[in-house]
């Protein structure tokens, strides 16, 4: 299939009122987006992706209104997330309505809604007129993509359409938060931090060690977020020896060059935006090592952190 390349939110869209899958941006990272209650449409997400049928896709809105047509219920909980931080980085789980198709949430009786607040994306989708299925455009174990042109790498010839934007300002997948029993449990890091969470819901919990959290959080069990180069994670400087054909990545301090390639930001902000992009060009270069450097959990840097210690796996 020929993909189209598009900067019209109307042309894009078209393609997924016709059961068609389109790449576009989103505050967050680039989604791969079909009628979330279209099943063929869905399915065509998978494919082009391959990815895994058991990891289940988050529903994308334009309005809060559209809530309704995906979910049962909207708890106490829910309403206060949504008040709060829609539109944002942040995915609510909560109980499905028969619409939605058993294949977009992997069987599960849960789907995740989202409401990004990009322009574009909100522009898009309210253009669509349906909630949009969309996981992060990447060929599946890849790092996320953050650039219509990493889009293109993964899976040109692969679907109908790429919604051109800027890169994205975050960089980092949502924050994803289960909402469906009494005390939300937060299932993966994002740019909304457990923090802010517990200032509107102060019970919130992370989801511990010793819950199933692969049922609960069916994508973290699969491999994730992964460039071909081997990551490692360094507080301090590396030997002098170990830096030929590597790259090194972090914020602050400049270490002595002597790297392949070399990404000094400015903020913790800045290397999370940063370091989906840094990792595919690593692999584009051949980069065998790609030196990580930690940095405080605190704010976006929690999510960061977790996103490097998965690309280490
Ligand atoms: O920022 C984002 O969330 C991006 C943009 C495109 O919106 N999307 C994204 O989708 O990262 P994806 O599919 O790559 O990650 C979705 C995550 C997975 O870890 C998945 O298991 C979890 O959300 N998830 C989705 N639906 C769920 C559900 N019903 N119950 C529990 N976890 C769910
Ligand atoms: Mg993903």
């Amino acid at each position: 299939m020929k993909t189209v390349l598009t900067d019209n939110v109307k042309t894009a869209a078209a393609f997924v009122r016709d059961g068609g899958t389109v790449a576009f941006p989103t505050e967050t990272v680039y989604g791969l987006g079909a009628n979330v209650f279209d099943e063929a449409a869905v399915a065509k997400i998978f494919e082009a992706k391959q990815r895994p049928a058991d990891n289940p896709l988050i529903a994308h809105v334009a309005a809060v209104e559209q809530i309704g047509e995906l979910a049962t219920e909207i708890t106490e909980n829910t309403e206060k997330f949504v008040e709060r931080f829609f539109p944002g980085p942040l995915t609510v789980v909560l109980r499905k309505t028969d619409r939605v198709p058993s294949l977009a949430t992997a069987g599960l009786g849960t789907i995740g809604v989202r409401m990004p607040r990009g322009e574009v994306a909100r522009q898009f989708l309210t253009a669509c007129g349906v909630p949009v299925a969309a996981p992060s455009a990447n060929l599946s174990g890849r790092p996320s993509p953050t650039t219509w042109q990493a889009v293109l790498e993964d899976l040109d010839g692969r679907i109908d359409c790429i919604l051109r934007g800027e890169p994205t300002e975050i960089g980092l997948e949502s924050t994803v938060v289960d909402c469906t029993g009494d005390v939300p449990v937060l299932l993966r890091a994002g740019a909304v931090s457990l923090d802010e969470l517990r200032a509107v819901v102060p019970e919130t919990r992370v989801a511990s060690s010793g819950e199933p959290e692969e049922s609960r959080s069916p994508g973290l069990k699969h491999r994730h977020y992964t460039p071909n180069a081997e990551v490692r994670l360094v507080s301090d400087t590396v030997p002098a020896a170990d830096c030929k054909d590597a790259a090194w990545i972090g914020t602050g301090v400049d270490p002595d060059s002597g790297f392949a390639l070399l990404k000094v930001c400015a903020s913790v902000e800045e290397y999370a935006a940063a370091v989906f992009e840094f990792f595919r060009e690593c692999d584009r270069r051949g980069i065998r090592v790609i030196y990580c450097q930690t940095v405080a959990e605190s704010g976006i840097g929690a999510a960061l952190m977790d996103r490097l210690r998965r690309a280490r796996l």
